[in-house]
């Protein structure tokens, strides 16, 4: 291809009049939304200039986005929705700020094309951006090839009432869906002659043969996004519906239990799951979804309280059995702390996924099946209902048994537990 148009230059033909276009259509809930690049030759020679993009969208979307970068952060963002006259469109060029509503920034130089136009049930955002090769925060390394073989891109919408707004500072309600994929703009290459009009629309540039439009790799991201999701819900729910209660389970009821060669390493283990669901939460807050939203604030508040107290204060109970047989307030701290994250972790899953049901297509979709949701409730009530009873029940055991002097922490060779009488309890 390349050696083509270099033999209609040497020959001084016209460009071959049609352009290679990238474009992906990334959300199963909307088909018709579409979204194109375009990179003109002479800005992939002189790695400078413009590139173009356009956003097709069905009007039921409120506002739509294409950014340059694999996440939020940092990102360059063009958000696009009608403007007041609800017969045209605004753009606004953003910042992405992490996991905030990304701020409208005056550094971007990208316009509208005349040829973006809103119909009845479409809107098209036909765009030329002129400094898109780098990225608008201020002192950034950020910078983007225009013919990169993966070039990454995030996309976002949300569904709801035409905005009708002619304000580039307009606030955005949170994104219905959002993912990220990578265009090969290698194949998205179009010979423009220098022709940085704007009158020029690359995307009607179909004379000659039909653009080859060029899927994006959408499918591997939202694969690897939906793992990563199923991988967090089921370290959460695993440590939380099950580990945690049932770890603790045998203490209430007064079983044999050794605590520091049973609770202990199994609660430990319980927590090793949560930190690495926290690891593939926070990933999914700041890739595709938000940090704005009680689900990852309360896990985040929840593990760190997790991690600073619970060993701590269950260490410094079991040392204060040992010298004292005693209750000590860190058996009460460890004991509420534990009952309460439980709790808490619980509610939390059924709030997840509500975030998740937002941000990746609804409870009912694909990624947030029903089943799941009513698997989680079930074993969630399960699990509290007997929690509750298995305490209740071993306060009447304990409260029959006092005073008759049992020792069985010492029967299995439990050393320095029960030596009084009672079991270790914490
Ligand atoms: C997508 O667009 C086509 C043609 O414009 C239309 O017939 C179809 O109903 C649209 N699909 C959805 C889901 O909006
Ligand atoms: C937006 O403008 C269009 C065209 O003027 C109008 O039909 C529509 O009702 C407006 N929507 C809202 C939410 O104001
Ligand atoms: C729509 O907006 C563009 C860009 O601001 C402007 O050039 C064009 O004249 C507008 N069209 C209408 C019908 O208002
Ligand atoms: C258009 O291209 C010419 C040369 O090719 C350049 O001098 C000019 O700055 C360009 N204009 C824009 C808006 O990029
Ligand atoms: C640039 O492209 C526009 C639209 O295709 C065309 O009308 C115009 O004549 C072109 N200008 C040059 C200098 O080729
Ligand atoms: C898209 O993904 C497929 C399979 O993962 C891979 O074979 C292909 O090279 C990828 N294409 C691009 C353009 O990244």
């Amino acid at each position: 291809m390349r050696a083509f148009r270099l033999l209609q230059t040497v020959l001084g033909l016209a460009p071959l009049a049609t352009a290679n276009i990238a474009s992906f259509t990334p959300s199963t809930t909307h088909p018709n939304l579409t979204y194109s690049v375009t990179v003109p030759d002479t800005t992939t020679q002189h790695n400078a200039g413009p590139i173009y993009l356009q956003i097709r969208a069905p009007r039921t979307l409120q506002w739509v986005a294409l950014g340059q970068g694999s996440r939020m952060a940092g990102a360059n963002i063009l958000v696009v929705y009608t403007d007041a006259s609800g017969t045209n469109l605004t753009l606004s060029p953003r910042l992405g700020r992490g996991h905030i509503e990304p701020q409208y920034t005056d550094l971007a130089h990208a316009t509208l094309l005349p040829s973006s136009s809103v119909t009845d049930d479409t809107i098209e955002a036909n765009i030329q951006c002129t400094n898109c090769l780098a990225s608008w925060a201020a002192p950034s390394d950020t910078s983007y090839a225009p013919a990169s073989t993966a070039a990454p891109f995030i996309w976002a919408y949300h569904t709801g009432r035409a905005l009708n707004s002619s304000s580039v500072q307009e606030t955005l309600t949170i994104h219905s869906e959002m993912g990220s994929t990578t265009l090969d703009l290698s194949h998205a290459q179009f010979s423009a002659a220098e022709n940085n009009s704007t009158d020029l629309n690359p995307f009607a540039l179909t004379s000659t043969q039909p653009p080859t439009p060029q899927t994006g790799n959408d499918t591997h991201p939202q694969t690897k996004t939906r793992a990563i999701l199923i991988v967090h819900g089921t370290l959460m729910a695993t440590a939380f519906l099950l580990g945690f209660p049932l770890f603790a389970l045998p203490i209430p009821l007064g079983v044999k239990y050794n605590i520091a060669t049973r609770h202990a390493p199994l609660q430990l283990f319980t927590l090793a799951l949560v930190i690495t669901g926290l690891g593939t939460g926070v990933y999914l807050a700041t890739t595709v979804s938000t940090l704005k939203h009680a689900h990852p604030v309360i896990g985040l508040i929840l593990v760190g309280v997790l991690v600073l107290f619970q060993p701590v204060a269950g260490y410094l109970q079991h040392r204060h059995w040992k010298r004292e047989a005693a209750k000590s307030v860190f058996g009460y701290v460890h004991r509420w702390v534990g009952r309460g994250a439980i709790i808490l972790g619980m509610v939390n899953g059924g709030l997840g996924f509500g975030l998740a049901g937002r941000g990746m297509g609804g409870v009912g979709s694909r990624n947030v099946p029903v089943a799941a949701v009513v698997v989680y409730s079930v074993v969630a009530g399960v699990v509290f209902v007997g929690y509750v009873v298995g305490v209740v029940w071993g306060k009447t055991k304990v409260f029959g048994r006092r005073g008759q002097g049992k020792g069985e922490g010492g029967e299995r060779g439990m050393k320095g537990e029960g030596e009084n009488g009672h079991r270790e309890k914490i």
